[in-house]
């Protein structure tokens, strides 16, 4: 567990204007999809764009384990997978260290074979619940043992025969919706998934590519309903992963809070069940431009030029929430340079993600000066659109509880604020976004890690 042992603190500092063009890594949703579904498939699957952080490396491991061979050939990963059926069982447990998704998304995709698979990750991933997901693999059979109460570590054994099983999803979880499809893809039968507010559908369209049998019908209250013919064959596929909007989210709220910036984001993944942090910025009056708008491999990509803006405080509804659920840390920090109160509703899931995210980002924001109120599932924002008295004269760190977005955010913050802002630890940041500093430095932000300035 690196992130435990060894934090490395970071500043950033007041900024001049920001400029140039980037190209953000790839999504981190689709790259981890990648490597599950290349390594289930038959054949060669080759992949270029992949994000290569920690979190989809430890899924790419864990496909090895289970029979997948995976390597990098220049540019391209190219894999060989088992066959939809074939996964072998792992002979170590699986470490997934910080990622949600890698664990989550594979329980299902092995937890129902008839062996067993021991799953482990880091002390922020240990803390997290997983009953979302062990609750219908229960039900489809699958024998769990947990001494921790349904969080990590955890040992599944699945049965003979997984049953396919109908499953309404009680929380907006693209990750319970996919597990549940995952674990059917070896069951007999259709299993369907009842999806009451729709999360992002990397997991459908990307299985539809890969061959799977899967229809997806939406009802006129928008209640969708994906059913999965199990057991059938996935043959590999070739895929170019476009650039996360996640990360995009950290240079684009930079260029906005600090003055005269006029920066360009290269090859955005703008799949509508992730652009609600654009939505939300340019409702706030934000100049985001989207160029060249275009498909590549089924998904809607366009670059984006961003123009430092007056950005005035909105409310921003729960509905909107799962379409732009990883992005509120740093719309917060967009909220604390705006006019106005900005109310954020709907975040009860935030509590949950890799660290208590409302907890953590109304805690740096206080330390930073903000004038903020946190409930039980909301946060409003009092900006100050001049950022002074913002930051922490005095050194105070942020503390960001092994979380990569609340270490980015709070990184973005100090552009633009009077008095620099600190956070405790920025290892965690290569989870899912390495070139975090590297990217941030070539726009000309000041940022330091351990004292010496990036990169
Ligand atoms: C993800 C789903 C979301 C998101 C996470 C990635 C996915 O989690 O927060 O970063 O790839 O399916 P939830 O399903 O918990 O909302």
């Amino acid at each position: 567990m690196p992130h435990d042992n060894h934090p490395r603190p970071a500043t950033a500092r007041r900024s001049a204007n920001l400029s140039g063009t980037i190209r953000v890594p790839g999504d981190k949703s689709i790259s981890h999809r990648s490597f599950m579904f290349g390594g289930l498939a038959s054949g060669e699957t080759r992949i270029t764009g992949l994000l290569e952080g920690e979190d989809v490396l430890n899924t790419g491991k864990a496909m090895q384990a289970m029979g997948a061979a995976i390597e990098k050939v220049g540019a391209e990963w190219i894999i060989k997978g088992v066959g939809n059926g074939a996964l072998l069982a792992p002979e170590a447990p699986l470490d997934f260290g910080n990622a949600g998704t890698g664990s989550r998304l594979t329980m299902g995709l092995v937890g129902v074979y008839d062996f067993s698979t021991t799953f482990i990750g880091d002390a922020s991933l240990s803390r997290r619940p997983m009953a979302r997901i062990l609750d219908p693999l229960r039900q489809m059979g699958v024998e769990v043992k947990s001494s921790e109460g349904d969080r990590l570590p955890v040992t599944l054994r699945g049965p003979a025969v997984a049953n396919p099983i109908s499953y309404r999803v009680p929380m907006a979880s693209a990750q319970v919706k996919s597990a549940v499809l995952l674990a059917g893809l070896n069951a007999p039968g259709v299993t369907t998934v009842i999806e009451p507010v729709m999360t992002r559908d990397h997991t459908e369209k990307m299985l539809a590519g890969f061959g799977a049998e899967l229809s997806v019908e939406t009802d006129r209250d928008g209640v969708r309903t994906i059913r999965l013919q199990g057991r059938t064959k996935l043959s590999g596929q070739t895929i170019d992963v476009p650039g996360d909007p996640s990360s995009t989210a950290f240079p684009l709220v930079a260029a906005l809070i600090t003055p005269g910036s006029d920066i360009t984001i290269s090859n955005v993944l703008m799949n509508p069940t992730r652009t609600g942090l654009i939505l939300t910025l340019q409702e706030m009056g934000a100049d985001i431009e989207v160029l060249d708008k275009r498909l590549a491999g089924g998904e809607d990509v366009a670059d984006l030029r961003v123009r430092s803006s007056a950005l005035k405080g909105v409310t921003v509804p729960a509905e909107r929430a799962p379409s732009m659920i990883d992005e509120y840390p740093v719309l917060a920090v967009a909220a604390a340079f705006a006019e106005g109160t900005t109310l954020m509703l709907g975040l009860e899931e935030l509590r949950v993600k890799e660290s208590d995210r409302l907890a953590a980002v109304a805690e740096g924001l206080t330390l930073n000066g903000v004038d903020c109120t946190e409930t039980r599932d909301s946060l409003s924002v009092r900006g100050r659109p001049d950022g002074k008295g913002l930051g922490n004269a005095a050194g105070g760190t942020v503390k960001t509880h092994l979380d990569h977005r609340v270490a980015m955010s709070f990184l973005v913050m100090g552009l633009a604020s009077e008095h620099p802002v600190a956070v405790d630890d920025c290892t965690m940041i290569a989870t899912s976004f390495p070139e975090f500093f590297d990217l941030m430095a070539d726009l000309g932000a000041d940022m330091e890690v351990e004292g010496r300035r990036t990169p």
